[in-house]
């Protein structure tokens, strides 16, 4: 009997070692990934791609020490993509050199440097609906050693760039109590639709993703430069205690800087998106999988319960996976990254679901998605989790970097607030 039931053992393993039959997961779908530019140089993070096609990138010196500007190492914190493949410092390499550097070595410890007219650690870049790029500059950079120095007061602002003239034509300074020195502005969305404020300029919505628990969302009247914070603390914009996620299986530790211990991942709200109608605003924090949503009317407001019907207005919409940056197209879908899922999905409000968007083994950390004006969403993928923030605290990034493309689904489009 024995004997018998070990012939049938090698007998069942003869058979399966020739079948080849066993399904696994094809890794791949939706529309094919198209690479668009490859960045070869300085660490990526912002995309917005304009109605004629132009291209703009920034790379925080926040996240990376290497793209941290001494004052002699020329490096560039936002850039023009051309045509032919090359990153320009834009609007000028002026603006992108600020003297003596990003950093103020004066105070102890050191501080981001106070200039308004100059750019220290620029999060995101973002084309509004008249086409008028907005750099979003934290005010923050990394020392060598990695780390995060505190903002000075000049330092976290949004600069309004006119693209036709190539210069800067609105400086929006935030104040101490808006952007903390520990703030961590992270990504803006627009709507000029006059209607919207007082002002009849538009406004302005930022993320707080401070790894310090300064989360929240800042609303910002174009008009007046006026500014005020929304959802400050609330668990919604806050990471979740205990949240780890994995890439491409492994699972993501914190190393808040140097010489400290691990943490799971403590980054707050990152990711926003308007809906095509501006009237409600998603969000959703990098340490956490939910999908958020506040009516934009409870953002605006200014009478004395406003923060109370803010809060009691606030929707848990889904569970998207692990994103940063989110995006809108025509169809109304809200588009974001699933990064434990090698894969960007969107959620469609009008049937409260997620849908899987494309999938590719190359995915490993969607940073900014832009909906453009030919029927593309554009996206950068920087490898962000193999970089030095994460345990082992080597930094396993590879160059290049890219920017991805891919048809939207149902014809979508760039929607445009105004
Ligand atoms: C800066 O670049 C060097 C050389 O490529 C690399 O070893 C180091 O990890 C980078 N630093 C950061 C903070 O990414
Ligand atoms: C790329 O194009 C820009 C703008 O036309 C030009 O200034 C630059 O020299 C070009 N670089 C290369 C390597 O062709
Ligand atoms: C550096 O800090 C000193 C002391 O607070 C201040 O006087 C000076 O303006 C700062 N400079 C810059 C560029 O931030
Ligand atoms: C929700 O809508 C999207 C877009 O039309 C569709 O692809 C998806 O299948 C829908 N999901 C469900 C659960 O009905
Ligand atoms: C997309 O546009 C094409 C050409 O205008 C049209 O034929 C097609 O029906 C549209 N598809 C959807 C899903 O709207």
């Amino acid at each position: 009997m024995l004997s018998f039931s070990i012939l049938n053992l090698g007998l069942s393993l003869a058979a399966l070692s020739s079948a080849q039959q066993i399904r696994s997961d094809p890794g791949v779908a939706g529309p094919p990934l198209e690479i668009v530019h490859l960045y070869n140089d300085q660490w990526p993070t912002g995309i917005t791609v304009s109605r004629s096609g132009r291209k703009f990138s920034n790379y925080p010196s926040g996240l990376d020490a290497n793209n941290t500007n001494t004052g002699t190492n020329n490096k560039h914190a936002v850039a023009e993509i051309l045509p032919n493949g090359t990153e320009a410092a834009y609007p000028n390499s002026e603006i992108n050199n600020p003297p003596g550097g990003a950093i103020n070595y004066t105070t102890s410890p050191p501080t981001g440097a106070n200039y308004q007219n100059y750019l220290i650690g620029v999060q995101s870049v973002v084309l509004d609906a008249q086409d008028r790029l907005w750099i979003l500059d934290t005010g923050r950079a990394l020392l060598p050693d990695g780390t995060l120095v505190n903002a000075s007061p000049g330092g976290p602002k949004l600069v309004g760039v006119n693209i036709q003239t190539n210069t800067v034509f609105q400086t929006i300074v935030f104040p101490p109590t808006v952007a903390y020195p520990d703030s961590y502005l992270n990504d803006v969305r627009f709507d000029l639709r006059p209607s919207v404020t007082p002002s009849g300029a538009g406004v302005a919505y930022i993320t707080d993703s401070s790894n310090a628990g300064r989360n929240g969302i800042i609303v910002v009247d174009l008009g007046t430069s006026e500014s005020w914070r929304r959802l400050d603390g609330v668990v919604e914009t806050r990471p979740e205690r205990g949240f780890v996620p994995y890439v491409w299986g492994q699972p993501l530790y914190y190393l808040p800087g140097p010489d400290q211990p691990l943490t799971t991942v403590p980054l707050g709200s990152d990711g926003i998106a308007l809906s095509a109608d501006g009237a409600t605003l998603f969000f959703g924090p990098v340490g956490g999988r939910g999908l958020y949503s506040v009516p934009t009317a409870r953002l605006r407001d200014h009478s004395p319960t406003a923060e109370l019907r803010a809060q009691a207005a606030l929707n848990n919409r889904a569970q998207r996976g692990v994103s940063d940056g989110f995006e809108t197209d025509t169809n109304g879908f809200v588009y974001m990254g699933n990064m434990e899922q090698n894969e960007i999905g969107f959620h469609n409000p009008a049937n409260a679901s997620m849908t899987l968007f494309v999938r590719d083994p190359r995915i490993s950390w969607v940073d900014t998605m832009s909906v453009a004006s030919d029927g593309h969403l554009y996206f950068t993928d920087n490898q962000l989790a193999f970089s030095s923030a994460f345990y082992p605290g080597e930094d396993r990034r590879e160059r290049p970097f890219v920017l991805f493309r891919a048809p939207l689904p149902g014809n979508g489009s760039r929607v445009f607030l105004k």
